[in-house]
Formats: C-alpha cells, sequence, structure tokens
C-alpha cells in the first residue's frame, strides 16, 4: 500500500472549550493525484477542515499526516516543505487579493515568502504560471481592480500553482462565480488535474462541479464523516439519510 499524501487521524478542532468540536474525530486519508470533494451543510466544518489540511491551525486532539510525517507547525524545516507543496484557493477572489500590490508580485508571493527563485527566475515563474491560466502576458504589471470576477480567480490559481504544489485546498473555488465563467474556472482546474500530478481537496456545495473534479467525495455533519465513497456511489445511491437530504437540496449546473 502507498502511504496516503495527507490524511486526518482521528482529528479534532475545538475553537472554544466545552464546546462540540467543529470538527470531531475525523479520519481520512487522500492518495496522491486523487480529488476529495467534501461536502455538507453550512457550519458542518468542511472550512475547518481545510484550516487543518493547510496547517493554518493544529489539531486539538488526533493529527494531520502529511507524507507519512505528522505535521509539526513548529518543525520549521517540515512546515517550509509543506508551505511550498500545499497551496489553496479561496472562495471569494476579491477578497483574497490585495488591492494595492500588483498581479505579478500577487502570483510571485509564494516563491518570495518561500525564498525559491530569486527575482529573474521569479519573473519567468509569474509568467509561465500566468498563461497556464490563461491570462494576458501583460497581467502581471495590473492591479486586481482591472480584472473580473472569473479573471482574478484566475489570478488565485496562478498563485496557487505558481510553486508547482503536489496539493491544491479549494475551498467553494467557483461559488462565487456566474454560471459561465463557472464552467471557465471548472475546464481551468480539470486541465491542471488532468496529468494526475496534483492531488485536490475541494470544498463544494456544487453537485455539478464535484461530479466533474473529484473522484471520491466525503459527507460531513456536524464535524463528522457519515458517508464517504466514490463521487459516482455518493451522489448516484446516497446511503446515509443526511447526504440524501443534502443532495435533494443542492443546486445542480443546468
Ligand atoms: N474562527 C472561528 N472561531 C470560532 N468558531 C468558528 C470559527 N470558524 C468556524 N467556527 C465554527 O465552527 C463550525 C464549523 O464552521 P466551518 O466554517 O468550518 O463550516 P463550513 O462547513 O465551512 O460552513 P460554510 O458552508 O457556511 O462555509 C461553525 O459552528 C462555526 O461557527
Ligand atoms: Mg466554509
Amino acid at each position: 500500500m502507498t502511504t496516503p499524501l495527507l490524511s486526518l487521524e482521528a482529528a479534532s478542532l475545538a475553537y472554544h472549550r466545552g464546546e462540540r468540536p467543529a470538527v470531531d474525530e475525523v479520519s481520512f486519508a487522500v492518495e496522491r493525484g486523487r480529488n476529495l470533494a467534501i461536502v455538507g451543510e453550512s457550519g458542518a466544518g468542511k472550512s475547518s477542515i481545510l484550516s487543518l489540511l493547510l496547517g493554518l491551525r493544529s489539531p486539538s486532539a488526533g493529527l494531520v499526516r502529511y507524507d507519512g510525517r505528522a505535521l509539526d507547525l513548529r518543525d520549521r524545516a517540515l512546515l517550509g516543505a509543506f508551505r511550498r507543496d500545499v497551496q489553496c484557493v479561496f472562495q471569494d477572489p476579491y477578497a483574497s487579493l490585495d488591492p494595492r500590490r500588483r498581479v505579478g508580485a500577487i502570483v510571485g508571493e509564494p516563491l518570495r515568502s518561500l525564498g525559491l527563485a530569486g527575482r529573474a527566475e521569479r519573473a519567468e515563474r509569474v509568467a509561465g504560471a500566468l498563461a497556464r491560466v490563461d491570462l494576458p502576458s501583460d497581467a502581471a504589471s495590473r492591479f486586481p481592480h482591472e480584472f473580473s470576477g472569473g479573471q482574478r480567480q484566475r489570478i488565485a490559481i496562478a498563485r496557487a500553482i505558481v510553486s508547482e504544489p503536489r496539493v491544491l485546498l479549494a475551498d467553494e473555488p467557483v461559488s462565487a462565480l456566474d454560471v459561465t465563467t463557472r464552467v471557465r474556472v471548472v475546464d481551468l482546474l480539470h486541465e491542471l488535474l488532468a496529468d494526475g500530478d496534483m492531488t485536490l481537496v475541494m470544498v463544494s456545495h456544487d453537485i455539478g462541479v464535484v461530479a466533474e473534479l473529484c473522484d471520491e467525495t466525503l459527507v460531513l455533519e456536524s464535524g463528522r464523516v457519515v458517508e464517504r465513497g466514490t463521487t459516482s456511489d455518493v451522489l448516484g445511491a446516497p446511503r446515509d439519510a443526511y447526504t440524501k437530504r443534502l443532495m435533494s437540496a443542492v443546486p445542480r449546473l443546468p
């Protein structure tokens, strides 16, 4: 058996003492090159799980394991590799890009902060990332406000892939976009995942997007995993009552 790339082992996250944890003894593993969707209603703990997978918070119990090693946020060497390898895209492309910085600086930021490339190489890699997300080459010298929502989300994706991460974590990456733009961004993610090197963990309430991008789906209810399986099984023939309810309540792509 191969070592999973990223896993939670009985991980809990409690924001307040004495309250029921937002993530309650959750265990799952993602194999290299696989794509996992996390679904569940608002407040189920989806973003909280991503904050654990992203190393933004430490679990209050249990652990996060990356490439076989327990993730310890105090271990600087491991954290450095982890920050390079695990990148993320958030829901709101208006809030996630600093309006005062040029797109080139925004996209190149992971390379700069991780010390991965000098100035010249950075510019080259930024241009490469912008080209991969289908933005014009002069985009680097412009500011975020000059771009549409869909373009901004592509800038956020360029920033996430510029360090050539092994894992992309995405929290509702297309929900803020209108339907046509959404299709383009989903197609782009599909392309980026096509060679099978990158692993995606995505939170989405959009079943069409989940079906398009993820081979596996995990269903979360009040911080606990209630169902997990291949996306076609979970979406096509949900076993759990909660999943059934969720499926009948979610919007679908036309
Ligand atoms: N920073 C925080 N401080 C305190 N409580 C929090 C914090 N973030 C989330 N919570 C609580 O944890 C629970 C899970 O929240 P989380 O944001 O993970 O849900 P979600 O599934 O992502 O929901 P949504 O679909 O609305 O984004 C909720 O009860 C929420 O109020
Ligand atoms: Mg959320």
